[in-house]
């Protein structure tokens, strides 16, 4: 799979409507697998921003599987077309022009937010319902006790 595709040059990605979602899928599980799959049903391409480790490291997390193995996983997921480094908050309206995103995607705890109000002049922006009862947090706790 290609890591950088530049869709203005290549006549076959004209008319596909594309959609980007942003997260660290550590320890994948399947609240991850059915938002991706979600977010796949709201377009023809789906993105995914991965945070990368050094990214992570600035908000004080720490994941248990490396950028690289989280990559690989993704990137064996039907849903998934393509995975980009996710590196810093600021970087969405720059990957919303390069991959040429209709859509963004994010988890609903950002719905009553207006944090990326922003993004709406240049995109659809979509909130999807978390699955309940399971999370990274909530794996890597219970494993723990
Ligand atoms: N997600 C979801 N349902 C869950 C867990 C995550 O829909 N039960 C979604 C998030 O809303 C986000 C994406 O999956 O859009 C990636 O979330 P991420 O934060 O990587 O996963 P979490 O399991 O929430 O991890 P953590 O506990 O570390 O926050």
């Amino acid at each position: 799979m290609a890591s950088d595709v530049h869709f203005g040059d290549d006549e076959g990605y004209r008319g596909l409507r594309r959609v980007l979602t942003y997260g660290t899928f550590d320890l994948l599980h399947y609240g991850h697998i059915r938002l991706l799959r979600r977010a796949a049903a709201l377009g023809d391409y789906l993105v995914v921003a991965l945070s990368t480790d050094e990214f992570n490291a600035s908000k004080g997390k720490q994941s248990f599987y490396s950028y690289g193995v989280r990559k690989e996983m993704l990137e064996a997921i039907r849903y998934v077309d393509l995975v980009i480094p996710e590196e810093s908050w600021e970087q969405k309206l720059s990957d919303i022009e390069k991959y040429q995103i209709d859509t963004v995607v994010m988890g609903a705890d950002w719905a009553d937010s207006p944090r990326f109000d922003y993004l709406r002049e240049r995109c659809n922006l979509v909130f999807l319902d978390r699955t309940e009862g399971i999370s990274t947090t909530d794996v890597k706790k219970e494993l723990k006790e």
